[in-house]
């Protein structure tokens, strides 16, 4: 029998046992070595199926012990967060005042910390950057210490030329601007094309740092209807084109903060067609569209749009280094614009870090490191879901990210609202963010954003257990 067929064979046979039941929640599924005895196929067809179920997110591999049934699998514990419905109209944003009371209890080191989005410290490359900081530090002429060229090192924009590359997004690197992070990207794109008063279309739920960004400088949001896998209601999108004054639209497309919503091609080409059609461009943040667990790195809606109106942002902050604050900004047709906005803003990012990013790259060390890190947070997403799901009370729902490292929790009607679960938690030293800060709406009062940065240990275990309890109504 050919070994594709057999393969294709033993997922399916595994996966119709799993829903049906047959396989339970938490049960140990034959090691590798015992599934190849028994069914008469080679080692790597029996890793091949388990790799496929673990995709599908039917198993979980715990290191050293084997592969299991995840908790969740039966469909009634699928569900994921509704879409979302906002109120079709522009806001003023204020959600600065909120961030600041919040990360007065944030910022300790003895708490469960499931709020920030940040990978956790044992899994970048601490070592290896230390030393290409010193190799870079003893290549600079001038030890880095002089002004730069605001547009940033022309190493550094050549390499994230060759980075985006991969997404589908073809740059020169004299388009590219090196940022101090993919914020300061968003924020000096939308001072480039918007005046303050403006309205910017956003998904919603929506990252609060572009809130931050958009309450700044004095934009107004007008909240688009998104769905938790797919993202944003492309027809509300241009509904809103047509009969709203919007100036721009800001969007996370490959796995968004908070659902992680992933958007599916044929959106992102209509996307295109519809900024086109409207003359209204995109900021893209795709911060996070390195973090993939599927096999192809998903496009960028900028790779879909030939008319130069995507402002593609990114930064190394999520993958390599979130303290470096290295970013960029590809600006298309704007970038004269841009780099008006970024004088009137900081001088230039500090060269040392972006030479060691660049040697980094060049050195073919960043991908590299991408692949761990993408086989790393797929099992945390796995595990932190799973914990979620047996801890919280029944009707929660919880998204499932085909990418980045954060969950977003619908609890159901009846339970505490995350504000008070919050004061509770924070109380037991555990701490995550609220769903009220993702909008400018009063909206998203029962939903909690769950990051999952750091291995998931026992402490963390434990963290999420006690959460769980104490969200129980
Ligand atoms: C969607 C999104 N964009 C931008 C940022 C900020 O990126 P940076 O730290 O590179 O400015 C974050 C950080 O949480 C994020 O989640």
């Amino acid at each position: 029998m050919e070994a594709g067929f057999r393969f294709a064979q033993l997922v399916e046979t595994f996966r119709q046992q799993i829903e049906a039941g047959t396989l339970q929640a938490g049960e140990r599924l034959p090691s590798v070595r015992s599934l190849s005895r028994e069914r008469g196929v080679s080692l790597s067809t029996a890793f091949r199926a388990y790799y496929e179920l673990e995709a599908r997110g039917l198993v979980v591999a715990r290191p050293q012990s084997g592969y299991y049934v995840r908790a969740w699998v039966r469909s009634e514990a699928r569900a994921v967060p509704q879409p979302s419905q906002p109120q079709p109209q522009a806001s003023p944003v204020s959600v600065s005042h909120a961030l600041r009371t919040f990360a007065k209890g944030w910022v300790r080191p003895d708490l469960i910390d499931l709020s920030v989005a940040v990978p956790a410290l044992s899994l970048l490359p601490q070592a290896r950057l230390n030393k290409t900081v010193q190799e870079t530090l003893r290549s600079l002429p001038d030890s880095g210490l002089n002004y730069e060229y605001s547009g940033g090192l022309p190493d550094l924009r050549r390499q994230v030329a060759r980075h985006l590359a991969l997404s589908g997004s073809l740059v020169e690197p004299d388009n590219v601007l090196i940022t101090s992070g993919c914020l300061e990207a968003i924020g000096l794109a939308l001072r480039a094309i918007t005046k303050p008063g403006d309205a910017v279309a956003v998904e919603s739920p929506t990252y609060y740092g572009i809130l931050q960004v958009l309450e700044r400088l004095g934009l107004c949001a007008y909240e688009l209807p998104t769905h938790a896998e797919t993202g944003p209601d492309l027809t509300a999108l241009e509904q809103a084109l047509t009969t709203q004054p919007i100036r721009a639209v800001v969007l996370t497309p490959s796995f968004s903060n908070p659902t992680g919503y992933a958007m599916p091609d044929a959106h992102k080409a209509q996307l295109a067609t519809l900024l086109d059609r409207h003359g209204v461009p995109l900021v893209e943040d795709d911060i996070y569209g390195d973090l993939y667990f599927g096999k192809k790195r998903p496009r960028t809606i900028h790779s879909f749009c030939e008319s130069g109106r995507v402002l593609l942002c990114g930064s190394v902050s999520k993958t390599l280094a979130p303290g470096y604050r290295v970013g960029w900004l590809a600006s298309g047709r704007y970038h004269e614009a841009v780099q008006h906005a970024r004088l009137m803003e900081t001088i230039a990012p500090a060269p040392l870090v972006q030479a060691a990013v660049a040697r980094f790259m060049q050195q073919g060390r960043y991908e590299r490191h991408l692949r761990t890190l993408r086989a790393t947070f797929q099992q945390h997403l796995l595990a932190y879901a799973d914990a979620v799901r047996a801890a919280f009370p029944v009707g929660t729902r919880v998204s499932q990210p085909t990418g980045g490292f954060v969950l977003w929790v619908e609890l159901p009607p009846g339970t505490l609202p995350v504000s008070a679960l919050l004061e509770q938690a924070l109380s037991q030293q555990i701490t995550f963010f609220p769903g009220y800060l993702f909008s400018a709406q009063p909206q998203y009062a029962n939903c909690l954003r769950i990051a999952c940065g750091h291995p998931f240990t026992a402490r963390y275990a434990d963290g999420l257990r006690q959460l769980g309890q104490l969200a129980q109504p």
